[in-house]
């Protein structure tokens, strides 16, 4: 009995020990995507040395939805939260959480009750709904205008699309492609200038008009993608724009194919931006299968290496082009034309022009 009361009076005047402290958490979110929801109540100074001196409960305001009896070892749960749960293997590190389904998780304040024989403390966690992983998006869907979490079915997939890329993403993944374009026009403009000539004009016709479908494609699917306030016309703009950049490696083929052929460097560059074009589809598809917006980053990479292969094949192009016509000047200089091979001896740039693997010039 007395050592009883010692312990009770240390207890009670030694620092408030009494009382259990609790990790300060005010509310916890959860998403569509959450199979299970978490509450947390974390129990900071917990002394207890077996489950049979802990008790949980667990109410929503005012009623009581799972209690747990340590001394019983027995849960006992409200008819409307069947799934609710706490790890009792978890109780002795102060870890009293209560875990269930989302269908069953219903919005409010929950009060997690701990005793631990003589000493006790409650905290109130709020349980909240997130429609979107961006807040301020969440007005894009029509079809949420209120929180139903357990209300899954009504989601449009092109509402998840809209919400995944931040503004700062959407406009990496318009800035890309658009950048990619220009870079075409401008090997396109070096063709026409520079090489003209030699090849027949049909193909240049027929980038022409590829180049201006895709150049159109993509800025129809910019207006779609950026306003964001229709999520199909969102995901409708982001699909155009991903799916039909692809055409910019058979143009960029063709740009090489008609200036001079392919090398060594050209199939490089093409290589470079077959693999930005896989990255951007698979980053893509993930977006469309994930529940959380984790793979914007693959999708835009995968954008910016076709950018960076496009600027690598107009650098080139502009550099083959020098070539070109120093070989030209060497040849314009000789009143009688020598062998190719001797005026690349001549050239300090030979080593170059080899290691570059163009074929000899007319
Ligand atoms: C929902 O899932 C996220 C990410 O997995 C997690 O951080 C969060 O704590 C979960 N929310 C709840 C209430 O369980
Ligand atoms: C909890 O109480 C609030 C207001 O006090 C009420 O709006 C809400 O519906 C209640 N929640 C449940 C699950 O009873
Ligand atoms: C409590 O009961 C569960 C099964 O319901 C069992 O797995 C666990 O070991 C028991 N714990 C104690 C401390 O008896
Ligand atoms: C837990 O207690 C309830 C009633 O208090 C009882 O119906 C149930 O059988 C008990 N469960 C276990 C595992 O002891
Ligand atoms: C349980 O759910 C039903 C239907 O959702 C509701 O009418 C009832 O009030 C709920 N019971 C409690 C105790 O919250
Ligand atoms: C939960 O409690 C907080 C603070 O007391 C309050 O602002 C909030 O409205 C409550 N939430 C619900 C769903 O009752």
């Amino acid at each position: 009995m007395w050592p009883l009361v010692a312990a009770l009076l240390l207890g009670s005047c030694c620092c408030g020990s009494a009382q259990l402290l609790f990790s300060n958490v005010k509310s916890v979110e959860f998403t569509k995507c959450n199979e299970t929801v978490v509450i947390p109540c974390i129990v900071l100074n917990v002394e207890a040395q077996s489950t049979e001196e802990m008790y949980v409960k667990w109410k929503l305001n005012k009623t009581y939805i799972f209690i747990y009896d340590g001394s019983k070892n027995n849960s006992t749960v409200e008819t409307n939260f069947t799934s609710a749960k706490i790890s009792v293997s978890d109780l002795l590190k102060g870890d009293a959480s209560l875990k269930m389904e989302r269908q069953q998780a219903v919005l409010g304040n929950y009060t997690c009750e701990v005793t631990e024989l003589s000493r006790e403390g409650k905290t109130v966690i709020e349980l909240k709904y997130r429609m979107d992983s961006i807040p301020d998006q969440g007005s894009d869907c029509s079809y949420h205008t209120t929180p139903t979490p357990a209300g899954d079915e009504k989601e449009k997939g092109g509402c998840k699309l809209a919400s995944w890329f931040s503004p700062n993403e959407k406009i990496l993944i318009v800035i890309f492609p658009i950048l990619a374009i220009l870079l075409f026009w401008g090997k396109f403009g070096i063709l026409t200038l520079k090489y003209k000539s030699t090849r027949t004009n049909k193909r240049i016709i027929l980038l022409l008009v590829a180049g201006l479908v895709l150049t159109v494609i993509v800025v129809v699917g910019a207006i779609l993608l950026i306003p964001g306030e229709n999520p199909v016309k969102s995901a409708s703009g982001l699909g155009l724009i991903v799916i039909s950049i692809g055409t910019l490696i058979l143009l960029q083929y063709n740009v090489f194919m008609t200036a001079f052929g392919m090398t060594s460097f050209t199939i490089a560059i093409l290589i470079t931006q077959v693999l930005g074009y896989v990255l951007a589809l698979v980053g893509l598809c993930l977006c469309i299968m994930a529940c959380e917006p984790v793979h914007g980053p693959l999708l835009i990479s995968g954008l910016g290496i076709i950018a960076l292969a496009e600027l690598l094949g107009l650098v080139y192009m502009k550099f083959v082009g020098h070539l070109k016509s120093l070989v030209y000047v060497a040849q314009e200089l000789f009143p009688k034309p020598l062998p190719s091979s001797a005026i690349y001896e001549q050239l300090p740039t030979r080593g170059l022009y080899n290691l570059l693997g163009i074929s000899e010039g007319k």
